[in-house]
């Protein structure tokens, strides 16, 4: 083992107040489904970290018409993942990883499209093809090769814990959206105290998962395929920044007709 690190495991209190996750020494080691992912997605971690988007994002390059974007395309992403956690909740491969109070996303994600696009959102948004190619995805592995679901889950789950509170800020800060939360409850966790613990909860239950080291390695490479497809959704949004930019210039500057075609 390269390193001792803390993991968790979860007890319940005896005033039946429901999960606490209580600290416990114990060895890490490189064929830990854990070290596994984290040492085989760093590589493809840095490259989101620098794609345009997200560097702009984090400078609070934002507009909002491009966060109500990404809000609908994480809101069909988790809807998809959500539905095939459920559908394989039993699975013994996902089971020790259902925590559908402490993770779950897409009820948020519903209300902070409601706080955006109004009552009527459903009819409102609909999911381009970067996303839909993410959720065709996650489909296809809940229904044909539910041990791959891991994959999905930690990429998701564990970047949202990890950066989250971060995002959040910058969004309210650039956006100028209202301290009480509205349209920002995705990066919300109510029901996680403690990001840094729940996170060693869930590393601990993912290496407790029976697997051999060949679906290890399949999950790893799942992974990174997630992060593949994180990223084509942030390209495509990029895109759609381009193009929104371009109208706004158009309307307030016509090249042709009423300036008599001088652009000086
Ligand atoms: C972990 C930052 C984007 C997925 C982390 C950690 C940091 C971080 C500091 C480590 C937290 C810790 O050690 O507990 C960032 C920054 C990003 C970014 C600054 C860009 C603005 C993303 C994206 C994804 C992602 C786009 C995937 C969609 C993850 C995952 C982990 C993680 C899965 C857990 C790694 C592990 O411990 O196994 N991130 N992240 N991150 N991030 Fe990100």
């Amino acid at each position: 083992p390269q390193r001792s690190s803390d993991k968790m495991e979860t007890t319940t209190t005896a005033n039946g107040d429901g999960p606490v996750y209580e600290e416990r020494e114990e060895k890490l080691s490189p064929e830990d489904l854990s070290e596994m992912l984290a040492a085989g997605t760093k590589e493809v971690h840095e490259k989101a970290e620098n794609t345009q988007f997200v560097k702009d994002f984090l400078k609070g390059r934002i507009r909002k018409e491009i966060f109500k974007r990404a809000t609908v395309a994480l809101y069909f992403t988790y809807k998809a993942m959500e539905e095939e956690i459920e559908r394989n909740k039993e699975h013994p491969h996902f089971a020790p990883l259902y925590f559908p109070a402490e993770l779950h996303r897409h009820t948020a994600l519903a209300r902070d499209l409601e706080y955006f696009y109004g009552p009527e959102w459903q009819s409102q948004v609909s999911c381009t093809e970067a996303a839909q190619n993410y959720v065709d995805r996650i489909h296809q592995v809940g229904q044909e090769d539910p041990v791959l679901l891991v994959a999905h889950a930690y990429t998701r789950y564990m970047g949202d814990l990890s950066g989250g509170q971060v995002l959040k800020k910058v969004a309210q800060r650039a956006l100028k959206l209202p301290p009480t939360g509205e349209g920002l409850e995705f990066y919300c966790f109510d029901a996680i105290h403690s990001a840094k613990s729940f996170k060693q909860l869930y590393r601990s239950r993912m290496n407790e998962l029976e697997l051999d080291m060949e679906t290890k390695k399949r999950i790893v490479s799942e992974a990174v395929k997630a992060f593949h497809f994180n990223m084509e959704v942030f390209e495509e949004l990029e895109e759609i920044g381009k193009t929104i930019q371009e109208e706004v210039l158009d309307a307030g500057m016509p090249v042709h007709g009423a300036m008599g075609g001088d652009i000086s």
